[in-house]
């Protein structure tokens, strides 16, 4: 691989693109970025602080401040922090901020896998690959459920189901690059397939480009 190659990945939460995005960036040797993570810092930051997710010129600062190679993916899991992170996201000036450092990440060599909601519309529109993970909100909720029942925790379905359908409609309905396939975006419905078998859909996908790529 000469010039960097680029996997966007987007989605809606917990579609399983953040696995998908993995098992592909190992297989492939490329680098690996969660953009939520990036959207989390800023939100994590304001909460520290005591400020008001609408403080946009905290915001920016915050974003101004995010690391790429210090995300502390342990402490920016936590739920609160994704639902302040889908509010802090609407800003568009802390959008700009991040999608710079997204897109400088991008062009390093080898290239880059990178999963969010914006990846192949606005972070990476040139992308090599570009993949649209989803999956229905029940199967969703009940994915997440699951998670949190065996870490040893319980919750409520309904109120799970409701939390994403509120993310969805924040991540899809926002006025500044909304949650949407890209128009070259491949489809992959989770809803009825383990993520294995999306790793291999995935990987059929990238090693045709590839295959023409390197005859090209
Ligand atoms: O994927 P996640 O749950 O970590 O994302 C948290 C929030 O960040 C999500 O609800 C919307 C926002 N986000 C975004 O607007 N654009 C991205 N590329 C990634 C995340």
């Amino acid at each position: 691989m000469s010039t960097p190659f680029t996997i966007a990945i987007d989605g809606p939460a917990g579609a399983g693109k953040g696995t998908l995005a993995r098992r592909l960036a190992d297989h492939y040797r490329l680098n690996l970025l969660d953009t939520g993570l990036t959207y989390r810092a800023v939100a994590h930051k304001l909460l520290e602080l005591g400020l008001p997710l609408d403080n946009v010129s905290a915001a920016e600062t915050a974003a101004r401040q995010v690391d790429l190679s210090n995300l502390d993916r342990t402490v920016l899991s936590a739920h609160a922090v994704g639902e302040a992170a889908s509010k802090v996201a609407v800003i568009p000036t802390v959008r700009r901020i991040l999608v710079e450092k997204q897109r400088v990440f991008a062009k390093a060599p080898p290239g880059a896998v990178l999963d969010g909601r914006d990846i192949g519309t606005v972070v990476c529109p040139d992308a090599d690959i570009k993949l649209y993970v989803t999956a229905s909100a029940e199967v969703r909720a009940r994915r997440r459920l699951a998670e949190i029942e065996s870490m040893g925790g319980s919750a409520d379905f309904a109120t799970i189901l409701a939390d994403i359908e509120r993310r969805d409609e924040r991540d899809m309905g926002r006025a500044d690059s909304p949650l949407k396939p890209a128009a070259d975006a491949h489809l992959l419905d989770t809803s009825e397939m383990a993520i294995e078998a999306a790793f291999l859909a995935a990987m059929a996908i990238v090693d045709e480009v590839l295959a023409k790529r390197n005859k090209a």
